[in-house]
């Protein structure tokens, strides 16, 4: 069983373990997106954004993780390699994906951990979304306090409900393919754990 064996080595320069800032930085994005995504549609649906200042002050915290995200992906090499995963441009990032969708019709999940394929590229694809997503949030935001002016404030509002969609719509996907891994007694919760962050060379 992969549990016993831990992923192969060759996915990865990183072995099987998620470093460090990869993992406190998911916890706060999935943290602060999941609740933008509960009080935005609640929001959209009853006429009135529950907590609302809650959801202004997360969604500026978020703001900041999701800059420091992007930050540490294209200014460290551990994450730069991340990069790699999340959207893997390379011949040899392609044939990963492609690979992962065929076995997926063959309905073998992909393996997780820090590897080129399927899943990082929808991590990438997901993270693009909220970046955009919470952008045009922080935008509307600034409309209302008269940091600036002259901006479509109905458009942004249709970009973040329907980004909200979207975003719910990949994050059911998400918590979906995560429960199948975990049925099958794949380790693939180890990047909510902060505590061991060492790879293991076993
Ligand atoms: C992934 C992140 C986010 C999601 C999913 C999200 C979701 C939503 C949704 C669905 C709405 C529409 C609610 C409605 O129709 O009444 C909304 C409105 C709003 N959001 Fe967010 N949001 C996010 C990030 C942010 C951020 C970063 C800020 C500001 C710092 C922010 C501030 C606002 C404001 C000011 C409104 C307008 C409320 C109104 O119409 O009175 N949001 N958000």
């Amino acid at each position: 069983m992969k549990e016993e064996i831990g992923f192969p080595d060759t996915h990865s320069k990183m072995g099987n373990e998620w470093p460090f800032p990869a993992k406190i930085l998911h916890v706060f994005l999935v943290a602060g997106v999941t609740f933008q995504l509960i009080t935005g549609l609640m929001g959209w649906c009853t006429g009135r954004i529950p907590f609302f200042t809650w959801h202004t002050l997360v969604g500026r915290m978020l703001i900041l993780v999701i800059f420091l995200q992007w930050l540490w992906l294209f200014c460290f090499a551990q994450g730069r390699s991340v990069l790699m995963y999340l959207f893997p441009v390379s011949l040899s990032g392609l044939k990963s994906v492609l690979q992962d969708v065929k076995e997926l019709m063959h309905y073998k999940l992909a393996d997780p951990g820090p590897r080129a394929g399927l899943p990082g590229l929808m991590h990438g694809i997901f993270l693009l979304s909220a970046t955009l997503v919470a952008a045009a949030g922080l935008v509307l935001f600034g409309t209302f306090h008269g940091w600036w002016t002259g901006l479509p404030i109905g458009l942004l509002l249709q970009i973040l409900r329907w980004g909200a969609v979207a975003l719910a719509l990949q994050w059911i996907g998400h918590v979906g393919m995560a429960s199948l891994h975990a049925l099958i007694g794949e380790p693939l919760w180890r990047i909510f754990n902060l505590i061991h962050c060492r790879q293991k060379k076993s």
